[in-house]
């Protein structure tokens, strides 16, 4: 790796530059040309940013030409074999020289009504996130996705596939492999084969999946060479590697293994597979640091079977909400109910044990995916978590009276979900008269309802944040002060319950410096931006110094849906910036 990064630090001229890295920009040396005034390149990971800078910061008509210069997928050039050896290679591996005859007039179809759309071809690293190789099918879906894009959108896009094309081409050409990102990345697919529900992922709190996760991280916490590693009272899975000096202080560090409805399989779980490894590596070394290294799995921050978010951190806060424990899920199992079934003492007592004295650890970490298009639209694999907003969440129900579709006048109707409706539009507007407020009415339902039924009852949640806790609260003021109105104006009644409060979480200058370092001693600009997402570090921000750390997601940083994506190179750099973050600490 260093001899050809040395090579290319010391060239003489961008042809020679640009000559050991041919073939990197398909049929566009000008890419590599351009990026040799940049050298010396500290990393591979700075080489390939000031790539991708190039081409960021080239003409527009620059763009179209590198878009156009790559071939279609299964196209002309292929069946006339006029591919370059690289395109051969990972269509190849891709499988595209072995389509079905459907699946090839599909793709022939599609490569023309794209270039019909857009007037440049479609293009996609069928390598992938895990550089395995992606499949037809997988490929034909993607295809026909963005095939409804925007021409603008589609332009960024495949200029990001074009640079994770060159990613791949670059590792081979260094030989090196993102072997820990790849490792964190199979641990998230086998992961992901539990769940509550078939063909999604679905793992709510101390469900079969739940618990066949709990097991699976059990597992790798000792085989990764935790010390101990034990399932606590909340269902958290914790894993302890001792320090040098088992008196020093901690760090703590984790995320959370639970999901919403319907789930992409990096969210929280990423922010454990990273430490894990990191460990795991020490292990292997047989290092032990001056001080320990505290790795919790948290079972529950999202909130979706009980109406108890953070309750995995707020258990080691002294957060836990007592009347969490008679909550009642959709089938009315109490949670208490709930954990004694999943083998747990479901007492206060056992709970109120796991709080954890704030002055035997240095501070909490968390690494977490950003869930947004940020870090993606930069070709940014890491940025620094400034702040994470605060949020308040609610549920609620409208309540009319249900009658008769045919014979109710419009104006004698008593219609819970015209009113929810109208709140939801509410919503929307109050949330976009501040920047960077967010307000979303994420279920709503009828109860019971029928197509000829105007209906009587309508239940829906509230999720309001802002970058702060008064914006937040102004926001909810709005809201709430609308949903009066509403209800006044209609003549309906309606609930409202306040589940979660939880206040803006300001990273510790400290260690926000320290994951600045992380990412500066990888060769990367350092990017912060704050988190419009909460994480269970918001909730340790209560007893303990947090600062977070985030990877680049795919597909535009799309979270909470199943084409959550992370490469594994990403997942690499994770890796290495956490054990930077623990040299620095040790
Ligand atoms: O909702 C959130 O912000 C996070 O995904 N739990
Ligand atoms: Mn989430
Ligand atoms: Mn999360």
């Amino acid at each position: 790796m260093t001899d050809l990064l040395d090579r290319l630090n010391t060239s003489l001229t961008p042809g020679e530059f640009a000559a050991l890295l041919e073939g990197i920009y398909e049929h566009s040396p000008w890419v590599t040309e351009a990026a040799w005034p940049a050298r010396p390149f500290a990393t591979l990971a700075s080489l390939k940013h000031a790539l991708a800078q190039v081409v960021r910061e080239a003409p527009l008509e620059a763009q179209l030409a590198l878009i156009r210069a790559h071939p279609e997928l299964a196209g002309k050039a292929m069946v006339a074999r006029k591919l370059t050896a690289e395109s051969t290679h990972e269509q190849g591996v891709a499988g595209l020289a072995h389509c079905s005859e459907e699946q090839f007039e599909t793709l022939q179809r599609l490569n023309a009504a794209y270039n019909e759309k857009f007037g440049f071809p479609f293009i996609l690293a069928v390598r992938g996130p895990r550089s395995a190789g992606l499949g037809r099918q997988e490929i034909i879906d993607t295809f026909t996705r963005r095939l409804h894009h925007s021409a603008a959108f589609e332009r960024a896009e495949c200029l990001r596939q074009i640079h994770r094309i060159a990613e791949i081409r670059l590792n081979e050409r260094f030989g090196i492999e993102p072997v820990q990102g790849r490792q964190a990345w199979d641990c998230a697919e086998l992961l992901a084969g539990h769940s509550d529900v078939e063909g999604v992922l679905t793992v709510t709190y101390l469900t079969e999946a739940h618990r066949a996760c709990q097991a699976q991280l059990l597992r790798w916490m000792q085989d990764c060479g935790f010390d101990d590693a034990r399932v606590d009272a909340v269902g958290n899975v914790v894993g302890l590697y001792r320090g040098s000096d088992p008196q020093a202080k901690r760090l703590l560090t984790g995320s959370h293994f639970d999901t919403v409805r319907n789930a992409g399989r990096y969210d929280g779980r990423l922010g454990i597979f990273v430490p894990m490894i990191a460990v795991r590596e020490l292990h292997r070394a047989g290092r032990r640091l001056p001080f320990g290294i505290e790795l919790v799995a948290f079972a529950e921050e999202e909130g979706q079977r009980y109406a108890a978010t953070f309750l995995g951190s707020s258990a080691l806060t002294g957060g836990f909400v007592p009347a969490w424990l008679d909550q009642t899920d959709v089938d009315g199992t109490t949670m208490r109910v709930a954990m004694e079934a999943a083998g747990l003492p479901g007492t206060l007592q056992a709970i109120g044990a796991e709080r954890r004295d704030p002055a035997a650890y240095l501070g909490f970490v968390e690494v977490h995916i950003e869930q947004g298009p940020v870090l993606n639209e930069l070709d940014l694999p890491l940025g620094i978590v400034t702040s994470i907003n605060g949020s308040r969440r609610f549920l609620g129900e409208v309540i009319g009276t249900a009658s008769h579709a045919g014979t109710t006048p419009m104006d004698r109707r008593h219609d819970a979900a015209l009113a929810v409706a109208e709140l939801a539009l509410a919503v929307e507007r109050a949330a976009k008269r501040e920047p960077d407020r967010v307000g979303t009415v994420g279920i709503v339902e009828v109860p019971q309802g029928s197509i000829n039924v105007v209906p009587g009852r309508c239940r829906f949640s509230l999720d309001l944040r802002a970058p702060h806790d008064d914006a937040r609260d102004a926001l909810t003021t709005e809201v709430t002060v609308e949903l009066a109105r509403i209800a006044e104006r209609r003549g309906l009644r309606y609930t409202l319950h306040e589940t979660l409060r939880a206040a803006a979480a300001p990273s510790a200058p400290d260690w926000q410096a320290r994951w600045e370092a992380a990412v500066s001693a990888l060769g990367l600009p350092v990017h912060r931006l704050p988190s419009g997402a909460g994480h269970d570090a918001m909730k340790l921000h209560e007893i303990l110094p947090q600062a977070m750390l985030f990877v680049r997601g795919g597909h535009s940083g799309i979270s909470h849906n199943p084409l959550e994506s992370v490469t594994d190179d990403d997942a690499q750099l994770a890796v290495d910036a956490f054990r930077h973050l623990l040299e620095q600490l040790a």
